[in-house]
């Protein structure tokens, strides 16, 4: 193949019971960013979002809108293929439980395990919550004031099932998860979850009921097509169905194993403990890393249904525009924390950061350039100390916001590359272009040069969260498509090339009632 190193990158699969709201557009946003900033940086990149569409929930809520649940997947399913275009997000492949390739990938990974001698066949007799898609022992319930019994980490209603039921030996692998996290240091993050996992595997591992036979929507069980696979079974399973699995030499079995799984805190046990097990069992390959963001609620409120208070994209996008939106989520709050959603912070955000900050340095250089220099890049005449100081800070950019990528901490890639955009304005100052267009027109236009060339180096680094309005001001400086990637990072403007004219690029938001008075 291209002989670039890959990078798999994933999001969860997204329940179609629901319609998307911020929480699902959070998770595939991270991935997005990192996905675009992965293939400018030159990596041969996969990007895989779908729809997960088995289970007792989703078949409730297609009996619940009055459709089989076909049909009823095929429209929820489609709103999430539409979330990809309201967001801009840049997806290689969009996987549904649903296909037929996904059926075959998980029939043979259940026939593995089987081979492995890890599936046996017994009854289930416990609590099962069909919010969670979840089994809970008995003590991690909880009986409320209500009389309701509830488990998980959001406390949803538990029922109690019984039922014949294929077992995986999830018990036997607690030792051998210890071992995997311990010579992995890296495969589940931020820290305070890998803490979470190790002690949830010590305090010991439970086999793993693996089937069910109460319902019927679902993949059935190879040999035994009364069970259908438990859902989580059939929908970890995507991320290889993706690759080709269980056929290797698919020209996509090159992804595997995934660099990264983007999850949110709430599936956590799934992906760190049960996903590593079934695929070392089946002699698969582990992911590299899970990452566990954080969730959001809304002005301090939960994200409910029932109070219909879920951040909309569509809505939000068209308020706000796109670029900002992306940027405020992944700005405002540190991946890996839960975050408020606030409609007053994300104005101030996009007044400070975006319109007086970035854009007013590019709308003020710009201007000056068009208007005093001819409209073109101009002469980069001798550099001196401040000049120099200012395009080292904004050269030693990529190295920092590429390890901070590594750690999927976006909000420090963000306030690194904002603190070069506040250097440069206070360079602006210092260096009062407007006055030495009268005493050293010269020196005016090698600091024009300077401010352009750090534009163009911030400018590239902020492509992956904001790429609309990015491509505009690289257009405006002339950019090259071709040059627009990391290795093209040290490429510098090149004087006397022509400029097209400048246009604002992030407008201050206006609240429309004080537009109005
Ligand atoms: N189908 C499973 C995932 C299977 S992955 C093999 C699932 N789906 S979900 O639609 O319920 O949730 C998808 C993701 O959205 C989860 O990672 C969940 O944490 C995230 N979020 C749902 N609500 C959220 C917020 N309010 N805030 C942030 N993320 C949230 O779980």
């Amino acid at each position: 193949m291209s002989g670039r190193s890959t990078f798999y990158v994933t999001t969860p699969i997204y329940y179609v019971n629901d319609v998307p709201h911020i929480g699902h557009a959070y998770a595939t946003l991270a991935c997005d960013v990192i996905a675009r900033f992965k293939r400018l940086d030159g990596y041969d990149v996969h990007f895989l979002t779908g729809t997960d569409e088995h289970g007792q929930k989703v078949e409730k809520a297609a009996a619940a809108a009055g459709l089989t649940p076909q049909a009823f997947t095929d429209k929820v399913s489609q709103s999430f293929r539409d979330l990809i275009g309201v967001m801009n997000f840049s997806p290689d492949g969009f996987i549904r439980t649903t296909e037929k390739r996904h059926y075959a990938a998980c029939q043979a990974l259940w026939e593995k395990l089987v081979a492995a001698g890890d599936i046996y066949l017994g009854k289930y007799a416990g609590w099962y919550s069909v919010r969670d898609e979840a089994f809970y022992a008995d003590s991690e319930t909880e009986v409320g004031t209500d009389g309701k019994r509830r488990a998980g980490p959001v406390g949803n209603e538990v029922e109690w099932v019984e039922e014949p039921s294929y077992f995986f030996k999830l018990s036997a692998w607690g030792d051998r998860l210890l071992e995997f996290y311990d010579k992995n240091p890296r495969f589940i993050a931020p820290e305070s979850r890998r803490n979470e996992v190790i002690s949830f595997v010590k305090g010991g591992l439970q086999d793993l009921s693996v089937s069910r036979t109460s319902f019927s929507w679902g993949i059935p069980v190879p040999g035994d097509p009364k069970h259908i696979m438990y859902v989580w079974l059939d929908a970890l399973t995507n991320y290889i169905t993706e690759c080709g699995y269980p056929d290797e030499s698919n020209p996509l079995w090159r992804f595997w194993p995934a660099d990264l799984h983007i999850i949110g805190k709430d599936i956590i046990r799934f992906h760190c403990v049960f996903w590593p097990a079934f695929l070392m069992a089946a002699g698969v390959a582990t992911p590299k890393r899970v990452f566990a963001s954080g969730w959001w609620t809304t002005e301090g409120q939960k994200i409910s249904k029932s109070l219909g208070n879920a951040i909309d994209p569509v809505a939000a996008t068209a308020e706000f525009g796109l670029d900002p939106f992306r940027y405020f989520l992944l700005r405002e709050v540190p991946f890996g924390n839960d975050g408020d959603f606030q409609r007053r912070a994300l104005i101030g955000r996009l007044n400070a950061d975006l319109a007086n900050a970035y854009g007013n340095l590019c709308q003020r250089v710009l201007s000056i350039v068009a208007k005093s220099c001819g409209e073109k890049v101009p002469p980069k005449g001798t550099l001196v100390e401040a000049d120099t100081a200012l395009l080292d800070r904004a050269t030693g950019l990529l190295a920092v916001v590429r390890a901070e990528f590594d750690e999927q901490a976006f909000h420090r890639a963000l306030t690194s590359i904002w603190e070069v955009i506040a250097d440069a304005n206070r360079y602006v100052d210092a260096q009062a272009p407007w006055a030495l267009a009268k005493t050293d027109p010269v020196r005016r236009d090698t600091v024009m040069w300077v401010l352009a060339e750090t534009i163009r180096r911030v400018t590239l680094l902020v492509q992956p969260f904001m790429p609309d309005s990015t491509a505009k001001i690289l257009d405006q400086l002339a950019v090259p498509a071709e040059a627009r990637t990391f290795a093209a990072f040290d490429r510098e403007l090149a004087s006397g090339t022509t400029l097209p004219k400048p246009q604002g690029v992030f407008p201050r938001f206006v609240e429309p009632a004080a537009a109005a008075s």
